[in-house]
């Protein structure tokens, strides 16, 4: 084994099962970008190896898995913005169709056990094909399509061979490398992370750690937001109303659209009033489950990284972790059947202010370098 993969081996105890030839006995248990992460719990034989994993960073950055040639996965989920887009509250895909739903990060993604603010798939590798099939994002027609595109595109000419003991593209293996390079986006082992599972009483000031208390305790966030005693995941994978985005949209909501690189215009609520796809409302859960008790419920997001992954909810609505609190403060957003717990939290602006402390110490020790070291070496191309 090389020195450069030994270094990728350090990368996360759990994600290096993902790098099958690493040998986690030579670091200690609790190293690693995966500090205060839960053990990764996945199917047997489901780890990618160093090739997948490679060959999947290469199809995340392509530009052209997109009908048009011009969009990759990366242009959406951008490594320094925290895998996520910060240019506009919901994501803008192909010729610049809006969609629906904010972007969300995809660090520590190989955590979730569902898939999309709704949670309609259930596995990374699935879940792939819907960006790249879907008319508003990268528009290709068919899965045939794509991977005979791959196929006739030189430069990857035997690599699907190699990854996956010699099958050429193929829905599930480009899906499989995909998710083996997305399981490697691990950033935790935080300042949190080392003041309550490493013992390390200065490593949160005072007023973060009376965030944490009101977090856990006058806030109720720890609810949803769950923290263990050994690991945080900082969701409970559940499904809930807190209302978001009912309140916030309206006339004078300004929405930003990115025309190309570096080049945006400013519409407002009220331009697009026209427009059915905007005044469709997103029902959430409800549209996969058909509950009732589902309609306006959102998947609860992991926390870790929060300060990198603005804009926040579903669809992008609160723009700062101040606007977050000030929303759950007012106890959520106005829609009928709310969670019973999201209710008006009666905070001090200098309670908010140490909430939102906290929520800025989550971030994870190695992210910067985790999304420079991300990008494929061969081209800056997104
Ligand atoms: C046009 C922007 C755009 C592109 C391109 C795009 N995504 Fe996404 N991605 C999104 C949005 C928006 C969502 C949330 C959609 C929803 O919940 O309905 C999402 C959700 C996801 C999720 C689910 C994360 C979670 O926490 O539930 C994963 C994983 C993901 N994308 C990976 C990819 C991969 C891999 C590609 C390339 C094949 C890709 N995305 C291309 C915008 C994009
Ligand atoms: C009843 C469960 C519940 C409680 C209690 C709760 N949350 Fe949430 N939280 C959610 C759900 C569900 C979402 C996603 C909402 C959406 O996408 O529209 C969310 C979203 C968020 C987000 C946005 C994350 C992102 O990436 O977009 C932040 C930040 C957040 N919550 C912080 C808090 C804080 C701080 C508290 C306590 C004051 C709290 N939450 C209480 C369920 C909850």
């Amino acid at each position: 084994m090389t020195l450069r993969r030994g270094a990728r081996c350090g990368l996360a105890a759990v994600a290096a099962a993902a790098l099958q030839a690493c040998t986690p006995a030579s670091e200690p248990a609790d190293a690693g970008d995966a500090f205060g992460l839960p053990p990764l719990v996945r199917p047997a034989g489901s780890a990618g190896n160093a090739a997948q994993i490679e060959l999947g960073r290469k199809l995340f950055f392509d530009r052209r898995l997109a009908f048009n040639g011009v969009m990759s996965c990366a242009m959406c989920h951008v490594p320094e913005e925290g895998f996520t887009s910060h240019a506009s509250k919901t994501a803008v895909g192909i010729e610049g169709k809006s969609l629906q739903r904010n972007a969300p990060t995809l660090l520590n993604v190989a955590w979730q056990t569902t898939f999309f603010h709704d949670g309609r798939e259930t596995s990374l590798a699935t879940q792939a094909w819907m960006p790249l099939l879907h008319p508003d994002e990268m528009a290709n027609p068919s899965i045939g399509f794509v991977l005979q595109r791959i196929r006739a595109l030189p430069d990857y000419d035997g690599l699907f061979e190699r990854a996956f003991g010699g099958a050429g593209p193929g829905m599930e293996s480009l899906g499989a490398a995909l998710a083996a390079f997305e399981t490697t986006l691990v950033a935790a082992d935080s300042r949190f992370d080392r003041w309550r599972y490493r013992g390390e009483a200065a490593a949160l000031n005072a007023q973060e750690q009376q965030g944490f208390a009101i977090f856990t305790g006058k806030g109720r966030c720890a609810a949803c937001h769950e923290v263990g005693a050994t690991s945080a995941l900082f969701t409970d994978g559940g499904f809930h109303v807190t209302g978001a985005g009912q309140a916030a949209s309206g006339e004078d909501a300004a929405i930003i659209v990115p025309l190309a690189p570096g080049v945006q215009t400013v519409l407002r609520g009220a331009h697009l009033a026209g427009f059915p796809e905007t005044a469709a409302p997103d029902l959430g859960r409800f549209e996969i489950t058909l509950d009732p008790a589902d309609r306006f419920a959102f998947k609860t997001p992991g926390l870790r990284n929060v300060a990198r992954t603005a804009p926040y909810m579903h669809d992008g609505s609160l723009a700062t972790l101040e606007a977050v609190v000030d929303f759950y403060d007012r106890g959520g957003g106005d829609v009928g059947d709310k969670d019973a717990r999201i209710v008006p939290l009666g905070l001090s602006a200098h309670e908010k202010q140490a909430l939102v402390a906290f929520l800025r110490s989550l971030d994870g020790a190695r992210v910067d370098a985790l999304a420079a070291r991300s990008r494929p070496q061969e081209s800056a191309a997104r």
